[in-house]
């Protein structure tokens, strides 16, 4: 029997011819030549492919295993890398390193909507994340705030079931504009947040025309042991810019990457994006007796009272080189902190502090902390009593696994105090903060629509929530978001129910419901839906 073996087959493509650099050829994974990467292993040229052509399998088996799952809120975003620049003196409050006059760290920053899976639209209506990690010499300081000072709960408790009324139905796989106002409703200390959310920066034009917050409240510890408590404010040099309903929704319908373009396009042309930071410092014993509970995260500080200070620059002046590698693996943690940086009784950051590090085991793998974009790049890690798991790259050779150890290996032995500790003292029970006398769930939202909006950002805000209304909330639902409306402010919470009744209403920012955003008349919708 004869069988014809042919030459390299080319007509099953026509890609350009490899490179001076290419024509070297692939390898399998284990670094020998691959064999081809056009033209499986077959009996015949008509004939079945064979098993054992490694190369094929392993393409097929690492392309089956080539993603690690989304995160589970603020799945869509991007970043890139740049540095922080601190211009100011501000080692009076802490000793971090990062925070020390003139010093410069390098920096990623990642941005993103919360709620909308991998590919979703840029511009929904949603808070955006955030999230930087700081490379210093003290090791990797983490800061994962939002494009708000404050947030929709108190309690670490209710931020799982926060996240599911924003999402998906389970029957339906639809999001719900009515399980989102069944949960905002049933829980008021989400109408600051709300507000917010309504209002002209509830769609930011681009990651660069907004500004990001550390939101909770922090500690910042002195080099002689002196605590503040301290909330960041990250104002975006570009000025704060947003996005219509009307626009964002047409953007989304013809670019759902519109605000990861936009960063990726602005530095790759040299604009690079830069935030001024500046922080809100209090005294540690005015924490005891101030008139709003200072961590409570539904909370802002009257800048009257605490007054911004500056401190630095950040600076965002490299995209990174592979998307996956140094963006979808990127891992920020609110655990990881600096000396010189501490946490607070802020109950949600209690929880991020354990939730973070937890769902990065999961989602990346448990020596997620090893790879290049996590792993300290300005000092080394000791880390010798974590070690081994899946993937693990890191070891110590033969130094011992325990401590404390007699051969001579380091281990930390601190006792007593801890300096970025506070008091804490009384009875175990279930309940987020004692009322102080200026804690209400209502009245900061009512100041932020009363007295820093002007009228025409009143009427866009009444428009918005009518619209986000009319896409399917119903019933009691309904009723009691038009109280809550009215709680936050009377003329507003009026004119919301006018309106929906009438109904009349801006965007409908992630609902289904074409009759409100207006596109009942699109042929489009009109074919989707009738
Ligand atoms: C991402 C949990 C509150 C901002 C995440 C992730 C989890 C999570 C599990 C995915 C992380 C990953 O896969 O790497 C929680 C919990 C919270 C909470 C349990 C409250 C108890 C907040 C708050 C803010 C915030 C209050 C902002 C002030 C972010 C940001 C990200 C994120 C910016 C994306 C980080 C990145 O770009 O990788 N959150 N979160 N979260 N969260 Fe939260």
């Amino acid at each position: 029997m004869s069988h014809q073996v042919p030459d390299h087959d080319d007509r099953t493509s026509v890609a350009a011819k490899p490179t001076d650099e290419a024509s070297q050829g692939s390898t399998t994974m284990t670094g020998s030549p691959a064999g081809s990467d056009r033209n499986s292993l077959t009996i015949g040229t008509d004939g079945p492919i064979l098993l054992h052509d490694r190369h094929l399998v392993e393409q097929m088996a690492h392309f089956n295993r080539e993603r690690v799952p989304e995160r589970n809120v603020h799945a869509k975003g991007a970043g890139a890398f740049g540095t922080f620049r601190t211009t100011e003196d501000v080692s009076a409050y802490t000793k971090a390193a990062l925070f020390q006059p003139g010093v410069e760290t390098e920096m990623l920053a990642r941005f993103s909507t919360v709620a909308g899976e991998h590919g979703s639209p840029d511009t929904w209506r949603d808070p955006r994340g955030f999230a930087l990690k700081f490379y210093t010499t003290e090791g990797n300081y983490s800061l994962v705030g939002n494009n708000t000072p404050v947030f929709f709960v108190r309690d670490p408790m209710k931020f799982q079931h926060f996240i599911r009324s924003q999402k998906r139905r389970g029957g339906s796989g639809l999001r719900d504009n009515h399980m989102q106002w069944d949960f905002w409703g049933l829980n008021p200390e989400s109408a600051h947040q709300v507000t917010y959310l309504m209002g002209d920066r509830g769609i930011p034009r681009s990651w660069r025309h907004m500004n990001g917050y550390g939101s909770h409240t922090f500690s910042w510890i002195n080099a002689a042991g002196e605590m503040h408590w301290v909330k960041y404010h990250f104002h975006t040099d570009q000025g704060v810019q947003g996005l219509t309903g009307e626009e964002a929704d047409r953007i989304a319908g013809h670019d759902a990457d519109f605000h990861r373009r936009d960063l990726y396009e602005s530095i790759a042309e040299g604009d690079f994006p830069s935030w001024t930071l500046s922080v809100q410092l209090m005294p540690y014993e005015d924490a005891k007796t101030y008139r709003i509970n200072p961590f409570d995260l539904t909370k802002v500080w009257p800048h009257e009272d605490y007054p911004l200070v500056k401190v630095g620059t950040m600076t965002l002046d490299r995209n990174p080189e592979n998307f996956f590698a140094e963006i979808e693996q990127a891992a920020f943690e609110p655990s990881a902190v600096v000396p010189g940086i501490g946490f607070s009784p802020d109950k949600m950051l209690l929880g991020r502090v354990f939730s973070y590090s937890d769902t990065q085991r999961y989602r990346i793998g448990p020596n997620y902390h090893q790879l290049p974009v996590n792993r300290p790049k300005n000092v080394e890690a000791h880390n010798t009593y974590t070690f081994d798991g899946p993937m693990a790259y890191d070891h110590r050779g033969d130094e011992p696994v325990y401590a404390p150890n007699s051969e001579g290996r380091g281990y930390s032995d601190e006792t007593g105090p801890v300096e970025d500790g506070w008091e804490t003292d009384g009875p175990m029970l279930r309940e987020a903060y004692t009322l102080r006398p200026d804690d209400d769930d209502f009245s900061q939202a009512g100041t932020l629509v009363r007295d820093v909006w002007d009228d025409a950002q009143r009427e866009r805000f009444v428009e918005t929530v009518a619209g986000h209304l009319l896409g399917g909330v119903q019933g009691d639902v309904l009723e009691r978001a038009f109280d809550y409306w009215k709680r936050v402010d009377t003329d507003c919470g009026k004119k919301i129910e006018e309106l929906t009744r009438a109904g009349r209403g801006g965007d409908n920012p992630g609902g289904e419901d074409g009759q409100a955003k207006g596109l009942a008349s699109d042929p489009l919708v009109e074919e989707r839906t009738h």
